[in-house]
């Protein structure tokens, strides 16, 4: 057990490997009226069984499912979750369980921050993107017509249970992009760590209980260390965007050409990585070795390394000038708002607010030095 602690709120946060049994009785413990499970189809097919059978023997269980996806974050389902919890008998003694990953997370946060002005809510994360960052969070967002996430409130909940052992059955990809948050915890926060971070690269295999595990203990550890005292995420949890600059414009035009099947968020992360490293050397900060460093750690995970094809340098910097950090801190229209490295481990800016300017010309150089690092170099992308 862990305690995660996000300014003056704390919650519990329980893992095991193969607990689902003992997942079920504790959340029993609540003494609910009623459980109202929020989760997606693949989730349900995939693992439902397991939770559901045990639940329904201590309390009557509504389950409300939708197809898997992130559009299913939006207004007209949420308010379809709240009017079916509602009618079928909902009270303020329910508990609402978000049961999948990130997106349903997302949505069962906002339907128990509603329901009656706010019920208990429990998560039991089944993605990496859930387990290792979205349920150590107090946000709760669904997506607006024009964007993502804009939508929410914040709303604690009263525990996290995961099931470690769930995991394995994400794709690859999946669990490709939990490491690569992991690398970017690393590198920004717990550089002591990289050993055991080459180590699980090294192994391999990344449904190991062992690897599954470190790379919970990791990231949490890496979280709880920055969230601490900061429970919006607007000042020191800031450092979490480290890469995120570059990786988020990258991410948003890839998936406009090619979809889903486009490059996970993990792996846009890691390649903003490479591009802030760039960065946080020529303005000073980190070591030429640094930078190889996050180089080597790109390729050990099968993360693009160069601006991925069919992209180009304007669509990258036309998202990087709207990348929403800039209200954090004022900066000219010339200049982004970016989270770099002193040296591994240590932003620049200060530790309440690791965010500096950074010159758009500057970022424009590097972004184009990836893209010309293409040529030559095999792509995934
Ligand atoms: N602070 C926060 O609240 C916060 C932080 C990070 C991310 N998020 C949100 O999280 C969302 C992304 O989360 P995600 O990546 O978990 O997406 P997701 O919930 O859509 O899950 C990804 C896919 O994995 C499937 N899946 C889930 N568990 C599985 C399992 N154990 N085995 C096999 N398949 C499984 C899902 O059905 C889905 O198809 C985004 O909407 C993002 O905004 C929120």
């Amino acid at each position: 057990m862990r305690t995660v602690a996000l300014g003056g709120t704390r919650y519990p946060y329980f893992y095991g490997y193969d607990c689902m049994d003992r997942i079920v009785e504790s959340i029993a413990a609540y003494d609910a009226d009623r459980f109202i499970v929020v989760t997606d189809d693949k989730v349900l097919t995939q693992h439902g069984d397991s939770l559901l059978t045990k639940l329904g023997t201590h309390a009557p269980v509504q389950v409300l499912s939708l197809p898997a996806g992130e559009n299913i974050k939006s207004l007209p389902n949420l308010a379809s979750h709240l009017e079916d919890a509602i009618a079928s008998g909902a009270t303020r003694r329910s508990i609402v369980i978000a049961f999948g990953g990130g997106v349903p997370g997302n949505l069962a946060g906002l339907v128990a921050a509603l329901l009656f002005r706010g019920v208990r809510l429990v998560h039991i994360p089944t993605t990496t993107v859930a387990a290792m960052d979205s349920v150590i969070s107090l946000k709760q967002a669904i997506n607006s017509g024009s964007g993502k996430n804009h939508i929410g409130t914040y709303h604690m909940p009263e525990a996290v249970y995961l099931d470690v052992a769930m995991l394995r059955t994400l794709e690859d990809r999946e669990l490709r992009s939990g490491l690569c948050e992991a690398t970017k915890n690393c590198l920004a926060i717990r550089p002591h760590s990289i050993a055991d971070l080459r180590r699980v690269l090294a192994e391999g295999d990344l449904t190991a209980p062992g690897t599954l595990l470190w790379l919970l203990e990791e990231s949490l550890e890496a979280k709880v260390s920055v969230t601490g005292q900061d429970r919006y995420e607007q000042k020191a949890g800031l450092i979490l965007e480290y890469g995120h600059t570059v990786g988020h414009a990258v991410e948003i035009c890839d998936q406009r050409l090619r979809g889903a099947a486009g490059i996970s968020h993990g792996e846009a992360v890691m390649f903003g990585m490479l591009a802030a490293a760039r960065i946080s050397a020529a303005v000073g900060g980190l070591t030429r070795d640094d930078v190889a460093l996050h180089d080597e750690l790109a390729q050990a995970l099968g993360a693009p390394v160069a601006v991925p094809s069919g992209l180009d340098v304007t669509d990258v910097m036309n998202a990087v000038r709207r990348d929403n950090k800039r209200g954090y801190l004022p900066v000219s229209e010339g200049e982004a708002a970016m989270v770099v490295l002193d040296q591994l481990g240590t932003p620049m800016g200060s530790r309440d607010l690791p965010l500096v300017p950074i010159s758009m010309d500057l970022v424009e150089e590097t972004v184009a030095s990836l893209w010309a690092e293409r040529h030559g170099l095999s792509l995934h992308h």
